[in-house]
């Protein structure tokens, strides 16, 4: 009465409020069908995603850690008209899978997919004087949460949005999970949002299909 209660639940609520989407369905399938991880978030938390880029008129879009895309078509569907969406895959072969899932969406002209690692590519970003973001999806590897966030903040204004997946992991980051590098990533990640300045953020725990996890929303309130 858990788990499948969690599931049962975030299906009753996709019944009612999240429409059929064939390319969602079809990003998913394509990318068990190349041995991806089921790593993506619910349709539930992709709904969240994006309106919370529609409440912040959000006209640019950064996500580090994009796997198949999944996401990326949720965020870039709360884009306007000549909205951009840059997303970061270390992974040359997911990242292959994301652009065609992206492109099958109809969101081609919309998602700019960057493939190298993300501690890598977020500096030529700032290099290249992209940015700042209006806001930011950190669903990268869990060992480099700090300094993805770190870079966020680089890249962000005042009034930028910060969301990250997975900063709770079943109740790890406060059980004892001292010899695991994620838990000490996402550790690491609250120190610096409860340490820097420029943002204000909480977390919240959440159940369903992706069991006992939460997100990090953060609004940087400080300039860069
Ligand atoms: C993992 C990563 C994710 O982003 C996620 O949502 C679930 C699991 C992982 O690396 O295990
Ligand atoms: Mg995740």
């Amino acid at each position: 009465m858990t788990q499948q209660r969690w599931s049962a639940v975030d299906r009753y609520i996709a019944d009612l409020l999240l429409p059929p989407d064939p390319s969602l369905d079809a990003a998913l399938e394509a990318s068990a069908a190349a041995g991806l991880p089921a790593h993506h978030i619910s349709p539930a938390q992709g709904k969240l995603l994006q309106l919370l880029a529609l409440m912040q008129g959000a006209q640019t879009i950064l996500e580090v850690g994009t796997l198949g895309g999944y996401s990326a078509i949720w965020l870039g569907r709360a884009l306007p008209v000549g909205g951009r969406l840059v997303a970061l895959e270390g992974d040359p072969g997911y990242a292959a899978v994301a652009r065609a899932n992206v492109d099958r969406a109809g969101l081609a002209d919309v998602v700019e997919i960057r493939v190298g690692p993300a501690l890598d590519t977020l500096p030529l970003l700032a290099e290249e004087g992209r940015g700042p973001f209006d806001m930011i999806f950190i669903d990268a590897d869990k060992r480099s949460n700090a300094e993805y966030l770190a870079w966020a903040l680089e890249l962000s204004r005042p009034g930028s949005v910060i969301v990250a997946d997975n900063v709770v992991r079943g109740g790890a980051v406060a059980g004892d999970g001292d010899g695991d590098a994620s838990v000490q990533g996402v550790r690491r990640f609250y120190e610096l949002l409860a340490s820097d300045p420029r943002v204000s953020a909480t977390a919240i725990q959440t159940v369903g299909l992706k069991g006992h996890d939460g997100f990090a929303i953060g609004l940087v309130t400080g300039g860069a």
